[in-house]
């Protein structure tokens, strides 16, 4: 079985098929994601928020993303697998291409996904002149936002022609696909008209090429509220909390394990090994 490539992604909104995208982070979800018949599996830097427990993206370092970027390979086969190139590790070309080989290399991405527009676009010329494929990532860029906040972005006519501009700024400048985040549907589905590569949309309505969740939200892991552009698919949290509470309870009542779960001897060596021992204590 051969993986997704980019050119497989790319006759994908040829063929007007809309591309499922979802975040994964490790080798459990990357066997049920493939299983599931994703096309294409991000390792996204929200691995800050949901794996680490940190409150932004921001501190997720280089080492992280190659560290969960080689549990989700080894757990997929088929799917196109993009890794996020974290805060402030793709500021300079060369930064940008010393990091790009770490990723690929140590960690077995086979595309980034950077966030930004023209101005990140010689990096991202320079990124695929060198074989490396580059998603980008507009709208609610995450590790922007301290400047941005966490609200939607581009919708006055200045921040929507800005965004239309940056689009295709990366498209020319050579990225396979862009992710837009939590942006007008209207401004998501013109930009998507007007692109020939794939927009993948999250908070961005259903005019664009594919939709990216991430994991936990589609999972209802955690109990408080998804945000606004997640639906909750499962409420694998809540199961999650009933399972262990049940175990719990059933090895404080010693009913955990039954013969099912254990291993037996003969009774003739336990017969020996007891006879020994009383042996051994007469002396
Ligand atoms: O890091 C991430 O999970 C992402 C998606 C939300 C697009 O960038």
């Amino acid at each position: 079985m051969r993986r997704n490539t980019i050119s497989d992604i790319r006759k994908m909104k040829e063929a007007g098929e809309p591309i499922a995208m979802l975040t994964v982070y490790d080798y459990a979800s990357a066997l049920i994601a493939e299983r599931a018949g994703l096309p294409i599996l991000l390792v996204g830097d929200s691995l800050g928020m949901v794996m680490h427990g940190h409150d932004t993206t921001l501190p997720v370092r280089v080492r992280d993303m190659i560290a969960h970027a080689r549990m989700v390979m080894q757990g997929s086969r088929k799917a196109l697998v993009v890794v996020d190139m974290p805060f402030l590790s793709y500021g300079t070309v060369e930064e940008a291409l010393r990091n790009a080989r770490r990723l690929m290399q140590e960690g077995g991405g086979q595309a980034l996904k950077l966030e930004g527009g023209a101005e990140i676009a010689p990096i991202v010329r320079r990124l695929t002149e060198m074989g490396v494929p580059v998603m980008g990532h507009l709208g609610l860029t995450p590790q922007s936002q301290h400047q941005l906040g966490l609200r939607v972005q581009a919708r006055d006519e200045a921040a929507a022609r800005k965004l239309l501009a940056d689009a295709r700024a990366l498209q020319e400048a050579g990225a396979f696909a862009v992710v837009l985040e939590v942006i007008p549907q209207e401004l998501a589905e013109l930009v998507s008209r007007e692109l020939s590569i794939p927009t993948i949309g999250i908070g961005a309505g259903l005019g664009c090429d594919g939709q990216v969740q991430v994991w936990h939200d589609l999972l209802g892991l955690f109990e408080h509220k998804p945000p606004r552009h997640a639906r909750r698919y499962a409420e694998i949290g809540a199961e999650m909390e009933k399972a262990v509470r049940h175990y719990a309870v059933d090895v404080a009542a010693r009913r955990f394990p039954t013969a099912a779960q254990s291993a037996s001897m003969t009774p003739e060596v336990l017969e020996k090994i007891e006879k020994d021992l009383k042996d051994d204590l007469k002396g």
